[in-house]
């Protein structure tokens, strides 16, 4: 199958351009002025419309077993409501539980995932240590294509990470030239917090944003922080909540230190009003962790992105439905975590970031696509229009308008946290690995059509970081 874009203005991390854009086998093949039309392409007339990089969204979970329960939204469902969104890849989750061994639990996850219809990836999440876990790591790197390792500094009982599985996991980050990633939150403080709350008789989905103050998220980020300096490994920490955190991730940077933050669609636009709805089921279907904030914070992380302290956005799509969100009916911390977004996060962003002159075109691009593929180490092949990339691309309509809803919406589940929100600039077309999968409101996505992108070492970042490291290294005194 070849496809010719003709007629619109390329829009790349860096610049914005009139070019036609050919696609073939799967890769982008030719960009230029009036280029002609190869017999048999099928040609998109993309006039007054904008030719962008496929959305990366680096933080979902497809229908990951959490809290009691699994994930509504499979690899396929979710990759297909992504596509619709404009986005054409994922970097999920495996997540073993504490003492799986990690391969198993990465082969069954490339199992499910299988049904998958866009390009996907996974970061592994470090939940447990011993030696396996250590040569596991290896093998992920080394012959797997996984450069990320998550660790949960919250649910306790669960699947946390201590400071013990931190530093030996963050040491074996360096040594493999993998990126650690965090979730940080104390769970030490949010499980003593849950506790106290429900024994004050606090059951509801009130009590939730209590039991996980902006103090846990920023305590748990400079800890990571300060752990990955001291090792000497860049750090990147997901779904960044709070000014408190961002003031952290800032000073690291400032310092000259390797951090870099995610933040969510959701947390840029929701307040932590949400969790006072005298409705159980409307609360509950906001629980997430780290919860909606006060609109202060929501400030604090516009500008994260505009000043380029945060480098990419994502939805941590993870999605529950009301009767799946009413386990925890009695007792708010057994409401399964979790909020979608994955279909809504390019159209949100550009609707409020764009729209409202926060980002330039190109600024959309880079914290929708472009810097999650630079720091995974997947660009230019992804995050990027140029030729003998992977033909993953957007063409965005900047005039054509829609409401968001559930009504509407291809995710599945049966709540949407933008519901109502009346978003300018929607994509028209969504192709991926040069299929067209996505046109004019009709999905033509099919199951098991994806690719598993696999995403190498990062040795030239990691040898200078090792060079830094050696330099700093301490010799013994000599004593008589
Ligand atoms: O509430 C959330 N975020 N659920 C998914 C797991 C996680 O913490 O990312
Ligand atoms: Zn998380
Ligand atoms: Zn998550």
């Amino acid at each position: 199958m070849s496809i010719i874009i003709k007629g619109g203005t390329v829009v790349t991390a860096s610049q914005s351009y009139q070019a036609d854009v050919y696609c073939e086998g799967g890769v982008i093949k030719a960009i230029g002025k009036d280029l002609d039309v190869p017999s048999g392409a099928e040609v998109i007339d993309a006039g007054g419309q904008l030719v962008m990089p496929g959305g990366i969204d680096p933080h979902t979970h497809m229908q990951l077993p959490f809290m009691g329960t699994v994930a509504s939204e499979d690899f396929f469902t979710g990759t297909a409501a992504g596509l619709a969104g404009g986005t054409t890849m994922i970097i999920d989750f495996v997540i073993p539980n504490p003492q799986q061994r990690i391969m198993d639990a990465y082969k069954q996850w490339r199992e499910w995932s299988e049904k998958s219809c866009s390009s996907y990836s996974f970061h592994v999440a470090i939940t447990w240590w011993d030696e396996t876990v250590y040569q596991d790591m290896g093998t992920l790197v080394n012959e797997e294509g996984v450069n990320s390792f998550k660790h949960f500094m919250a649910y306790k009982n669960a699947i946390m990470a201590d400071d013990e599985v931190l530093y030996n996991s963050f040491s074996r980050s360096l040594e493999l030239g993998a990126m650690p990633t965090c979730h940080a939150e104390n769970g030490e403080l949010v499980f003593q917090l849950q506790k106290k709350l429900l024994a004050m008789g606090m059951t509801g989905p009130e009590a939730h944003p209590l039991s996980r103050p902006p103090a846990a998220e920023a305590e748990a980020a400079n800890r990571a922080i300060k752990l990955a300096d001291v090792i000497g490994v860049p750090l990147y920490l997901v779904h960044v909540s709070t000014q408190d955190a961002l003031e952290e991730i800032t000073r690291a940077r400032s310092n000259g230190q390797r951090v870099y933050g995610e933040c969510l669609a959701g947390h840029l636009m929701l307040d932590d009003s949400v969790y006072l709805d005298s409705n159980f089921e409307r609360a509950a279907a906001h629980v997430m962790s780290p919860p909606f904030r006060s609109k202060h914070h929501q400030a604090a992380l516009w500008k994260g992105l505009q000043s380029g302290n945060l480098q990419t956005t994502a939805t941590d799509h993870c999605c529950f439905c009301a009767e799946q969100k009413a386990a925890g009916k009695d007792d708010f911390s057994l409401i399964p975590n979790g909020t979608a977004g994955i279909e809504d996060r390019m159209t949100v962003l550009w609707t409020h970031g764009v729209g409202t002159g926060k980002l330039t075109p190109e600024e959309f691009v880079a914290i929708t696509s472009t810097n999650s593929a630079k720091i995974f180490n997947i660009h230019p092949r992804k995050g990027s229009i140029q030729v003998g990339a992977d033909a993953d691309i957007v063409i965005w309509d900047p005039e054509a308008t829609k409401t968001i809803s559930v009504k509407t919406h291809h995710q599945n589940i049966d709540f949407n946290i933008f519901e109502g929100m009346e978003v300018k600039g929607v994509p028209s077309h969504t192709i991926s690995m040069g299929r067209l999968l996505y046109k004019d409101g009709e999905l033509r996505a099919e199951k098991n059509t994806g690719t598993y992108i696999k995403r190498p070492a990062f040795r030239p970042i990691f040898s200078a970081l090792d060079k830094i490291a050696k330099a700093k290294q301490p010799t013994p005194v000599k004593r008589s």
